[in-house]
């Protein structure tokens, strides 16, 4: 009979024992883009279950200052840290100012992401690249801080079964393509190979990568899709479940994606779209 034990020296997984609603206790988080939409909706939650986090901004103080406040009442720490995500000084700095105060890093969430929306012959160049740089190159930017720390530092059995997670913000549209939106869903596939790739060469540290692939959610960079009945109803036909997404439901996921209790999960995206990706133009017709 083979022998079907490990052949490196990572420690066995041992599995949560805390109470599930501070599955992430003793955890030290970084959420990019954490003032406003999915990304305050994750800081909150991960608070909720027990991590420390940073809550990155780039504009408005005030909405990650106020994020940081409501996790700190929670009793968890938290400060909000200003830095362009596309700029590879500040996220150095940032990742250091974390370790500075913190000592290290478990979990990232590359969250900070924008549209800039056009019909494609008339997409300027300048749009193309913002939206590259903060929702690709960002991503790349943070993720490679985050595994320079988690190979460093490596597993610690009391804080985590995993040296570190990952956890990219991708959307539907790493799959579905989207007119006049091309540089929006470039950079989301572009962020679902990043993942994969990542994931598949850190996997050996025991570092897990994954997204979530939110559908539409009620947030400010989809305001004009749910903000009238008439935009709620159009979008409603792309939507089976038949309703908006929360930011919170994007929140709860993140907490057990982050958690040990997702440790075998790696290198896939968890769509949370209400069936948006089942292509709902089907229900009636082909
Ligand atoms: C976009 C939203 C859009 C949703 C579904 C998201 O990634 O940011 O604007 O409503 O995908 O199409």
């Amino acid at each position: 009979m083979s022998d079907h034990s490990r052949d490196h020296d990572l420690p066995d997984v041992v599995m949560p024992t805390c109470p599930a609603s501070k599955v992430l206790k003793g955890q030290k988080a970084l959420v990019t883009g954490a003032g406003s939409g999915i990304g305050k909706a994750v800081a909150i939650a991960l608070g909720q279950a027990g991590a420390d986090v940073v809550v990155n901004y780039v504009r408005g103080r005030q909405g990650a200052d106020e994020v940081a406040a409501k996790i700190a009442k929670n009793g968890s720490r938290a400060y909000s840290h200003l830095a362009d995500v596309a700029d590879e000084d500040q996220v150095t700095g940032m990742f250091q100012k974390m370790i500075a105060e913190w000592g290290t890093i478990d979990i990232l969430i590359n969250n900070a992401g924008l549209q800039q929306d056009a019909p494609f012959d008339e997409m300027t160049l300048a749009q193309w690249n913002k939206v590259i740089n903060v929702n690709l190159t960002g991503q790349f930017l943070c993720a490679r801080e985050a595994v320079r720390e988690f190979k460093r530092r490596g597993v610690v059995e009391k804080v985590s079964c995993a040296a570190g997670k990952i956890i990219c913000i991708s959307s539907v549209h790493e799959v579905i393509p989207w007119a006049g939106h091309v540089n929006y869903a470039a950079s989301k596939g572009g962020v679902m190979l990043m993942m994969k790739s990542i994931a598949q060469e850190v996997a050996p540290y025991r570092i897990r990568v994954n997204s979530i692939a939110p559908g539409a959610i009620r947030t400010p960079i989809n305001t004009d899709a749910w903000q009238n009945p008439q935009a709620y109803e159009a979008l409603m036909t792309l939507v089976p479940y038949k309703r908006i997404g929360e930011p919170e439901d994007i929140g709860r996921a993140a907490v057990w994606l982050a958690s040990d209790y997702a440790d075998y999960v790696n290198g896939t995206s968890l769509f949370i779209d209400g069936g948006m990706t089942l292509y709902p133009g089907f229900t009636t017709g082909g």
